[in-house]
């Protein structure tokens, strides 16, 4: 294969390629989406069971969205229907993201918003033809109310068949959790073939529903992890079978490591890639050099929360302050931590920090450093659990590991070699 490009044509492939790569957007379409299958198909048979709904919940930026974007079209192929919208056979799918502090009535109020009523039929999405469609609400006389629990069942009742998702549910008001609940319980004692998809930032279930216990049955709880290894492959084969280009496998191990299973990065890192190799070397193939050059661009373009925690975290007048090469050594810590929410034990930081350092190191070389990064002052970047004597530690925001690798990696603090090496 040839690799070289004509200016004309890496000029095209910088464009193409932020098509297929896109860091900043949830994925829409299911070919875009890589893995997740067992994920996916437990919503589809939650979806298809009466009586069953779905709680779906997980770090930041595993891809809680664009699993939720995918729901559609999964249950659409599996109930056998083509989608060109509005097909009156397409089951209802509505989806509603939550604004800060909505309440149980404000939430129901966007999801039947987006319910239209045409011809005794409820449908969604943008209708041709010259009779104005109403919502449901209009349609039902209910504009002027707040919705109740029991209002919403009986709305509902009259769906049969529809999803109704929601996004971002960990924003909703303190009491709207139980409402929830009290619904799903309601729903499902009277057998109301409809299934609500809750979508929500959290460790753990008990965070974002109340009383959970008492509805376990009717719920099903689908941990999203980060994603594997290979799962953040797919989406650069995706885009080597997308593009006219090729990742060397050192470059998509590169990629796949400091991106630490969060698909945001493997999107990011990947499309600076290629622009590098295309617009700097006018190549379609990937090295390890652009991945590198692509590094230091993401810090550069990074968003800017993250930024600012590392900053704040790392700032010192001092010039021998260990800060940054403490943080990176927590990063990397963490990285082969094996449990699964992140906690790292602080014993296992000294040799990693003694590679860094060079030098050997004692406990007392960055115990005090790691209480800073809990204070406010440091922007409270790691959080502990446990007693003292066994504290665990954890970053507070799991997108800050990659940023420390990124930025390590640009500053010089380590190189790309010497940090696979410490991450296997
Ligand atoms: N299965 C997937 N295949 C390919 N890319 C994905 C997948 N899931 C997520 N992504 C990409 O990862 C990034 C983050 O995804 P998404 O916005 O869905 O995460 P999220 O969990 O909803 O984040 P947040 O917690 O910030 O709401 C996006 O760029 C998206 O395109
Ligand atoms: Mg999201």
């Amino acid at each position: 294969m040839e690799y070289t490009l004509e200016y004309e044509a890496a000029q095209k492939l910088a464009v193409t390629a932020a098509k297929v790569l896109q860091p900043r957007s949830p994925i829409r379409t299911r070919e875009l989406f890589a893995g997740r299958w067992n994920e996916l198909t437990t919503v589809a048979n939650s979806v298809a069971e009466v009586g069953l709904h779905a709680l779906i919940y997980g770090e930041r930026g595993v891809g809680k969205t664009s699993l939720s974007n995918v729901i559609a079209p999964t249950i659409w192929a599996y109930d056998d229907t083509d989608p060109p919208a509005p097909n009156p056979k397409l089951r209802l799918v509505i989806k509603a993201v939550t604004s800060s502090g909505d309440d149980f009535a404000a939430l129901w109020e966007k999801l039947f918003k987006e319910v239209l009523w045409r011809d005794d039929k409820p449908t969604s999405g943008f209708l041709p033809g010259p009779k104005p469609a109403v919502n449901i609400l209009q349609a039902y006389g209910l504009q002027q109310q707040s919705l109740t629990v029991d209002t919403v069942r009986r709305v509902l009742t009259s769906l049969p068949e529809g999803v109704f998702i929601i996004d971002e549910f960990d924003r909703a008001a303190p009491e709207t959790s139980r409402e929830f609940t009290d619904l799903i319980k309601a729903l499902s004692d009277l057998a109301v073939d409809v299934t609500i998809v809750l979508v929500g930032v959290a460790d753990t279930v008990d965070k974002l529903i109340a009383d959970h216990a008492s509805i376990g049955r009717q719920l099903v709880q689908v941990h999203l992890p980060r994603m594997l290894a290979d799962e953040l492959r797919g989406i650069l084969t995706y885009a080597e079978k997308s593009l006219p280009v090729k990742f060397n496998d050192e470059a998509s191990d590169l990629i796949i490591k400091t991106s630490q299973g969060l698909p945001h990065y493997t999107h990011l890192i990947g499309l600076e890639s290629i622009r590098h190799a295309a617009l700097k070397r006018y190549s379609s193939q990937i090295t390890r050099m652009d991945v590198f050059e692509a590094l230091k661009t993401a810090v550069k373009h990074a968003e800017q929360s993250t930024a600012a925690k590392y900053a704040k975290a790392t700032h010192s007048a001092q010039k021998d302050a260990l800060y940054k090469q403490i943080i990176l050594a927590c990063a990397i810590t963490a990285t082969k931590s094996m449990d699964s929410m992140g906690y790292f034990n602080p014993a296992a930081l000294g040799p990693t920090l003694g590679k860094i350092l060079n030098r050997a190191v004692t406990v007392a070389t960055f115990n005090n450093h790691l209480s800073d990064f809990m204070h406010a002052k440091r922007g409270s970047v790691l959080e502990r659990e446990g007693q003292a004597r066994s504290y665990r530690y954890r970053f507070q925001d799991p997108l800050l590991v990659p940023y420390v690798f990124m930025h390590s990696l640009a500053t010089g603090l380590i190189t790309d070699k010497e940090l696979l090496k410490m991450l296997v």
